[in-house]
C-alpha cells in the first residue's frame, strides 16, 4: 500500500529533533539506537509486506527501566511509538504507519526462572517462542503455544495480540496459561504485575487487559506463564476426506474417542494443500485428492496407549466411511512432514498479495463462507491468474477445533477491485452469523475499521475510555485500532 491507500493523516505528534536523539543515546547502549537507512528498513516492513512505515529510529532497550525512561520521555514530547517484537503481526500492528519510533523487545531476551515442579516460566517478552519451548523442553516442559511464526515471533508479542495458534485446543487461551505480567504504561509507570499465582482474587485482573491490547495500552516487558509438561507419546493422523460434513463429524468422533489426548484438529482445503504442493517439493501425504484435508494430533504419556487409540479411533472412521483415507506418522520425521502440510500454508501463500481474514463463526456455516466469496469471486470473473486479475481462489484453512476459519484471497499484488469485493462483504457475512471478524490475529492496522461488525457501540466506547485512561496522549501506537 500507498502512503494515499492509508487514508489516514498524521497525527498532532511531535517531530524528532537531535536533542531527543542524544537523550535517547545517553540512555541505552550503542546498539540500542537504530538510525541506519538499510538497517531501519525490517523494522518498517510488515511480515505480509503490505505495510510500510517511514519510521528514522528504533530504539533497542534492554531493561524495563530503560523501556520506562523512553516512555516517560516521549509521553512529554507527544512522540508516537510503535512497540514491535518479532514482527510477524498479520494486520499491520507492529509497524509504523508514519515516521512512530519503533521500540523493538529484541534485546530483552533472558529467561527470568523457571519452577520444574509448578511449570512456571517468567522471561523478558524479547524471548523468541522457539526459544523459550527449546528451553522448556530441556527441563520437560513446552511452552503452551506454538505458532508457525515460531522461530521469529516473541513472546511479548504473542501475550500482545493474544496469539491462539495450533494447540489453544488442547493447552487453551493466553488469557488462562498467563499468570502475570509486567507492562510499562505511556506515561513510564511500570505495571508490576508478574505473578506467579494461579489463584488471585484481589480486585480487577488488571493483566487481562494487556492480553490482547495490540501495543495500544502499554507495552509488555516480562510475562509469568503456566506452562505443560511435555508430552511423552506425540502422534499425527492426516486424513482425506469428502465434505465438511465429514469433517464435522470427524471432529466430533475426535473429542470423543480420542478425548484428553486430542492436542490439534486442523482442518486445510484442497486449495491450500496444491499451494503447498505447487511451491515445496514435499510428497503429499496421501495420494489421491480431496476436497478436504485434517490433520489430527495426539499428545499423551503413554505412547501404546495413544497409538491403539489413534488406531481404533482411525478403523471406525474408515469404516463407517466418515473418511476417504489417511496415514499415520510413523516417527519423528513423517510426523514433522506432516505438520509442514499445514504450517507452510501462510508463508507459500506468499507475501505482497494475500487477503487474510481470520474469523470465528459456527462450526457449521464455516466453509460456507468459502464458497461463497469464491462464487463472488467467479461472479465478478476475478478468478485464475490473469494479469488484470490475478486473483487465484478463496482458500481455507485454520484451528477448526477452535471454530476459527483462515479465509485467504492470494493475489499476485494488492487490488482495489477485489478488496471492493471482499470488503465489507466478508465482514458482513460474519457478523451476520454472530462471529468474530478476529478470532487471534487482532485488529491492527488492517480491520481498524471494521470493529463495529463485532462489538456493539457501548463495548467500543469502553475500549475508547480505557485507551484515554491509560495513554491520554494517544502516543501508543497510533491510528491502529483504537
Ligand atoms: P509483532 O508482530 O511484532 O507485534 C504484533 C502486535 O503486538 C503489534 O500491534 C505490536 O505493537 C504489539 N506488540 C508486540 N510486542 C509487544 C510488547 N512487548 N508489548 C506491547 N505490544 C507489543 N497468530 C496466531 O494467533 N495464531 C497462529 O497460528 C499464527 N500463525 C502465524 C504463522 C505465521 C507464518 C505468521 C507470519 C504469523 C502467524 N500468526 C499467528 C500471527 C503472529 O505471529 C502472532 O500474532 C504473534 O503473536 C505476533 O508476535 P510478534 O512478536 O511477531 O509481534
Ligand atoms: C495460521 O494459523 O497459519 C496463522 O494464523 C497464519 C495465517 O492465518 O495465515
Ligand atoms: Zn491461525
Amino acid at each position: 500500500l500507498t502512503k494515499d491507500t492509508y487514508h489516514t493523516e498524521r497525527g498532532d505528534y511531535g517531530q524528532l529533533t537531535s536533542e531527543d536523539i542524544a537523550y535517547f543515546k545517553s540512555i541505552l547502549p550503542e546498539n540500542g539506537v537504530v538510525q541506519d537507512k538499510t538497517d531501519l528498513e525490517i523494522y518498517n516492513q510488515d511480515w505480509m509486506r503490505k505495510y510500510r512505515g517511514s519510521s528514522e529510529l528504533v530504539l533497542k532497550p534492554k531493561t524495563t527501566e530503560q523501556v520506562s525512561q523512553i516512555l516517560k520521555y516521549c509521553n512529554e514530547k507527544k512522540l508516537a511509538v510503535v512497540p514491535q517484537g518479532g514482527n510477524t503481526g498479520l494486520v499491520g500492528g507492529s509497524v509504523p504507519v508514519f515516521d512512530e519510533v519503533v521500540i523493538s523487545l529484541a534485546n530483552m531476551n533472558q529467561i527470568q526462572s523457571f519452577d520444574p515442579v509448578t511449570g512456571i516460566l517468567v522471561a523478558d517478552a524479547g524471548v523468541i517462542l522457539e526459544n523459550a519451548d527449546n528451553f522448556l523442553r530441556e527441563q520437560g516442559f513446552i511452552f503452551p503455544l506454538d505458532l508457525g511464526a515460531k522461530g521469529s515471533c516473541h513472546i511479548g508479542g504473542n501475550v500482545a495480540t493474544n496469539a491462539g495458534g495450533l494447540r489453544l485446543l488442547r493447552y487453551g487461551s493466553l488469557h488462562g496459561s498467563v499468570l502475570g505480567l509486567q507492562a510499562v504504561l505511556a506515561d513510564g509507570t511500570i505495571y508490576n504485575g508478574l505473578s506467579k499465582l494461579r489463584k488471585d482474587n484481589t480486585g480487577y485482573d488488571l493483566k487481562q487487559l494487556f492480553i490482547g491490547s495490540e501495543g495500544t495500552l502499554g507495552i509488555i516487558t516480562a510475562v509469568s506463564i503456566l506452562c505443560a509438561p511435555k508430552p511423552l507419546a506425540v502422534n499425527a493422523a492426516f486424513l482425506g476426506l469428502d465434505s465438511f460434513e465429514q469433517v464435522q463429524k470427524t471432529f466430533g468422533r475426535a473429542k470423543g474417542e480420542l478425548s484428553e489426548i486430542l492436542s490439534a484438529f486442523e482442518c486445510m482445503d484442497a486449495n491450500s494443500q496444491n499451494i503447498v504442493a505447487k511451491y515445496t517439493d514435499l510428497a503429499r501425504p496421501l495420494e489421491g485428492s480431496h476436497p478436504f484435508y485434517v490433520l489430527i494430533e495426539t499428545s499423551g504419556s503413554n505412547k501404546d496407549h495413544d497409538d491403539a487409540k489413534l488406531e481404533k479411533f482411525l478403523e471406525g472412521l474408515l469404516e463407517d466411511e466418515v473418511i476417504a483415507d489417511g496415514v499415520v506418522a510413523q516417527d519423528e520425521t513423517q510426523l514433522k512432514n506432516l505438520w509442514q502440510w499445514r504450517e507452510l500454508i501462510p508463508e507459500k501463500l506468499g507475501h505482497g498479495g494475500v487477503y487474510k481474514y481470520d474469523v470465528s463463526i459456527p462450526l457449521a456455516d464455516m466453509f460456507k463462507l468459502v464458497d461463497d466469496v469464491q462464487a463472488r469471486l467467479e461472479e465478478a470473473g476475478v478468478v485464475g491468474d490473469s494479469e488484470e486479475f490475478p486473483a487465484i481462489a478463496s482458500v481455507g484453512y485454520g484451528h477448526i477445533g477452535d471454530g476459527n476459519l483462515h479465509l485467504n484471497v492470494p493475489l499476485r499484488r494488492y487490488d482495489e477491485k477485489v478488496e471492493k469485493l471482499l470488503e465489507p462483504f466478508v465482514y458482513e457475512w460474519v457478523s451476520k452469523v454472530n462471529g468474530s471478524i478476529s478470532a487471534e490475529h487482532g485488529l491492527g492496522f488492517a480491520k481498524k475499521n471494521y470493529i463495529q461488525y463485532s462489538k456493539d457501540a457501548g463495548s467500543i466506547e469502553l475500549i475508547r475510555d480505557l485507551k484515554k485512561l491509560y495513554d491520554p496522549k494517544a502516543i501508543l501506537n497510533p491510528y491502529k485500532y483504537v
